[in-house]
């Protein structure tokens, strides 16, 4: 831990036990320093701190005081997450909705029956009839040649210039977005997360041993870049990892003015963008969303996507468009997830190559788009008129705020012992105790019987909670 950080916690337990009030004034700069026989650059930090936790504020000429936690409120103040763990919950979390007996609206997957080609199972036949599995070569980093090259066509089809040597194949969406963070961090690094946001960020920092700051969603762009700039005027920030596409698990698409703003910013501050696109193709309205690739000038962005969600999870390669940092994560590559499975590499070649992928996605997008107005419906309908259920079109989630004294966590209980899994907000904001009162729903599943029971259940538990609220004022 560094001197700053144990200066910063002791203070904060004077804070925390009253000992120190709302409103009373810190000691001096110099005589904490003296106090604590700390530099004044080690004294100067742990007071910044503070003041990001919201735990107190500065006043120009004056010093600093301790916050009354409710003048903050209205501020900027950022979540810092020095020591994280989130990976237990996560673990704890998906072990408890695995099993064909939970009704899985807890689950990230989309309905696999959805997902389902017959031309990519045919293609598959063919291939394994080929014994093309015993060709090993074009496993190796970066990834199947003309994969890489289908995906680059696929970036220029946007507007986007890709050299498919800039491309590095990997396991999966979160293999490239860990591959893409780890090459451009290293231990002790600040990055910035959304305050709601994938889990796997979550994770990905606890394991490369990285500091975490996250901004407030904002209610209408999506991402609050008013935060974003005071964050990196604070911190020393390498990186961000954002997902600004059918965002999970909220929803929204970040605009494209926004996004260039983005694009702007971050070229200011030489700060890396790590984007998860892994839901980039599930979009209801009539063009693809952009990628902040597009609006990247200099080589600052790290574009991770994946076919997990549009083909199932046993297609589940991704990629990371990395630009000149393809090397490094080849290296990173050779030492940890090594090869990609070249027999389902080669049959994506084929796949992508056909008019049949086209015709798939398509599908997927109005059966999705169908499924989640049908879900939003019928909640409407259901749930208590306290209870606010946010729908974007596109994906195939719907974020449900509660009544702000309720707690997610107890809902998902509760329905885990009906067999219903639902994903309560803790997930996706590691250490934020403020957003508990929200869960995500899965409603990429055709709206039968058995899942209007299951949201019945959930709208049930909901009033329970509701009333043992009120019962207890
Ligand atoms: C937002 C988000 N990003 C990344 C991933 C990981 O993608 P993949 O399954 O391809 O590794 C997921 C998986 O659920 C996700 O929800």
């Amino acid at each position: 831990m560094y001197k700053s950080e144990k200066l910063a916690n002791s203070l904060k337990l004077l804070i925390q036990s009253g000992t120190w009030k709302p409103h009373e004034k810190l000691p001096s700069l110099r005589s904490q320093c003296k106090n604590s026989g700390f530099s004044l650059i080690t004294v100067m930090n742990a007071y910044h701190e503070l003041e990001a936790q919201g735990l107190i504020y500065s006043k120009e000429k004056s010093g600093y005081f301790v916050a009354d936690r409710k003048t903050f409120s209205t501020t900027h103040s950022f979540d810092t997450n020095q020591k994280i763990e989130i990976n237990s919950i996560v673990f704890h979390y998906l072990k408890s909705i695995q099993g064909d007996h939970i009704i899985p609206l807890g689950s990230a997957f989309p309905n696999s029956q959805l997902l389902y080609s017959p031309k990519l199972i045919q293609i598959l036949a063919q291939l394994a009839k080929r014994h093309f599995s015993y060709e090993q070569t074009p496993s190796l980093p970066p990834g199947n040649i003309e994969l890489r090259k289908l995906i680059a066509q696929r970036y220029c089809m946007q507007g986007i210039q890709a050299d498919h040597d800039d491309i590095v194949i990997t396991s999966g969406g979160l293999d490239a977005l860990n591959l893409a963070l780890q090459a451009v961090t290293q231990i002790g690094d600040y990055i910035i997360l959304q305050q709601t946001v994938f889990y796997g960020a979550w994770q990905a920092a606890e394991r490369l041993g990285l500091k975490v700051i996250t901004i407030p969603d904002h209610p209408e762009d999506g991402i609050d870049l008013q935060a974003l700039e005071h964050a990196i005027e604070k911190y020393p920030i390498k990186a961000c990892w954002f997902m600004l596409n059918c965002h999970n698990p909220i929803g929204y698409t970040v605009k494209d003015k926004i996004k260039e703003k983005l694009a702007k910013i971050l070229y200011q501050h030489n700060i890396y963008l790590i984007e998860d696109d892994v839901y980039g193709e599930l979009y209801f309205e009539n063009k693809k969303p952009l990628s902040m690739k597009y609006f990247d000038e200099n080589n600052l962005v790290l574009h991770c996507s994946s076919f997990s969600k549009i083909l199932g999870a046993d297609f589940r390669i991704g990629w990371v468009y990395a630009g000149p940092y393809s090397e490094k994560i080849q290296h990173i590559q050779l030492m940890s997830t090594l090869s990609v499975n070249s027999f389902i590499q080669n049959a994506l070649v084929e796949y992508l190559s056909h008019r049949d992928y086209d015709k798939h996605l398509k599908k997927i997008r109005a059966s999705l788009e169908k499924n989640k107005i049908d879900f939003y419906h019928f909640l409407q309908r259901i749930l208590d008129q306290n209870c606010k259920v946010h729908y974007f079109p596109s994906g195939y989630f719907l974020w449900i705020e509660l009544p702000k004294e309720l707690d997610s966590i107890d809902i998902y209980q509760s329905l885990l012992s009906k067999n219903i899994s639902i994903a309560p907000s803790h997930l996706f904001n590691a250490h934020d105790t403020k957003a508990k009162n929200y869960l995500r729903i899965n409603c990429s599943f055709d709206l039968t019987a058995s899942y209007q029971e299951a949201l019945l259940e959930l709208s049930k538990c909901i009033n329970h909670a509701i009333q043992l609220y009120r019962a207890s004022k």
